[in-house]
């Protein structure tokens, strides 16, 4: 597989491309959270809205296809994407008319009477089995009256489904601007970086994030390691850590890492100081004690990274050109246990202020945790993925880019 370039993403993008009257399958990514019927994060309609509202202004016939939730195959109600039309219709400011399936006679009538601007959106491709199959098939079906393709879906392109890879060959396919723009930050944090390159990694387990952590350690100057998962390498070299939440059984390969980082130069940074408690909730009694001088007692756990650590990691910080975040330094979603986190996420801002650093995040639960340092819009880049970012930290391919890639 061929690492991307600068001119693939020229060569790949929709930008350039005379689109008036082109009837365009738009694979967009509009698994938004809900609750309540009501949507609680709109983030990833406004990213991809603006590619959607320009091809449409560009005369184009726009037909939006995107999964919801995981259906598995079936048609389940509280999975349409029919009220996501609204939304979608606000955000790029045009009708939006939804059809009650993404394949047959019905929508291909409808593609059929639509004229130049329209906007359709098909209903969760993931209510037919052969979108998670990948099959032939259903991915012919829903290329039936199509011109050109688009992908502006990265953070579903992990997934080698129907609409993201298999549809790619079966007409001139391109990327999406939202693509476009997730592909060239992740281009820039990690492929052709500016040098040095820092990474944090945090998050609960170490056996989530093995295989991220095995790839950063080959290719960053310095890699932050914090959360839950710290404390599996604190427990492999010998410290203490009370009752705190660890995978002891992945310790030889937390072992092995600090190992090989060795060997290549890479700077692992562990906590040295953290914030304990003996309760996980808001407002419990905590304690901040150095490591390896400060006793834990047997039911203390370690919930967050102390300030000499974040001293620690700012220190790595200041000397680095680029900087990939993904994972909170602890559990920040509960106070006091946000202050690692907080004050790390709004460092890494002021950095790419002042410094220019190249500070790009995604995944999971990161995109909340900039979000509750009030820093999201201070990146240089957050992406809207969370599998999709993670798999690309492994330095993985991801089958929908591939896809995109092969057929250019
Ligand atoms: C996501 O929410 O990360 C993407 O929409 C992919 O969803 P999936 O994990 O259900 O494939
Ligand atoms: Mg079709």
């Amino acid at each position: 597989m061929p690492t991307l370039s600068l001119t693939d993403l020229s060569r790949l993008s929709i930008a350039n491309l005379d689109v008036d009257g082109k009837v365009i399958f738009f694979r967009t990514d509009l698994n938004v959270p809900m609750a309540d019927g009501q949507i609680t994060d709109t983030t990833r309609i406004d990213r991809t809205a603006p590619g959607i509202a320009d091809l449409a202004s560009r005369g184009a016939k726009v037909v939006v296809a995107a999964h919801y939730g995981r259906p598995k195959g079936q048609r389940v109600e509280s999975m349409s994407l029919e009220p996501i039309a609204p939304a979608l219709a606000k955000a790029i400011d045009r009708d939006v008319t939804f059809v009650s399936d993404c394949i047959g006679e019905d929508v291909d009538k409808a593609i059929a009477t639509m004229t130049n601007g329209d906007v359709l959106l098909l209903e969760n491709l993931r209510f037919h089995q052969g979108e998670e199959k990948g099959d032939a098939e259903f991915a012919s079906a829903l290329a039936t009256g199509i011109d050109l393709y688009v992908n502006d879906a990265f953070s579903a392109s992990h997934r080698a489904h129907a609409s993201i890879s298999v549809i790619a060959g079966l007409v001139p396919a391109y990327a999406g601007p939202l693509m476009a723009a997730e592909l060239t930050a992740l281009a820039a944090a990690l492929e052709v970086p500016k040098k040095p390159v820092v990474a944090v990694v945090g998050g609960a387990k170490v056996s989530t994030k093995l295989a991220v952590l095995n790839n950063l350690v080959a290719k960053v100057d310095a890699l932050i390691i914090g959360g839950g998962m710290a404390n599996t390498f604190l427990f492999a070299q010998g410290v203490d850590i009370g009752a705190s939440l660890a995978e002891t059984e992945m310790a030889d390969q937390a072992l092995t890492i600090l190992k090989n980082a060795e060997k290549v130069g890479c700077q692992i940074i562990l906590p040295v100081d953290v914030v304990v408690a003996q309760e996980f909730k808001a407002g419990a009694a905590s304690r901040h004690l150095t490591l390896g001088q400060d006793h834990l007692d047997a039911d203390d756990m370690i919930l967050d990274a102390g300030p000499a650590t974040v001293a620690l990691a700012v220190d790595a910080l200041n000397s680095a050109k680029t900087l990939v975040w993904n994972g909170p330094m602890g559990a920040f979603e509960i106070k006091p246990f946000d202050g690692a986190t907080v004050d790390l996420a709004r460092q890494a801002a002021i950095l790419t202020k002042m410094n220019g650093l190249i500070s790009v995040a995604g995944g999971g639960d990161t995109v909340a945790a900039l979000a509750a340092a009030g820093v999201d819009d201070k990146f240089h880049y957050v992406s809207t993925a969370g599998g999709a970012f993670l798999e690309w930290m492994e330095g993985k391919t991801l089958p929908g880019v591939a896809a995109l890639l092969e057929q250019a």
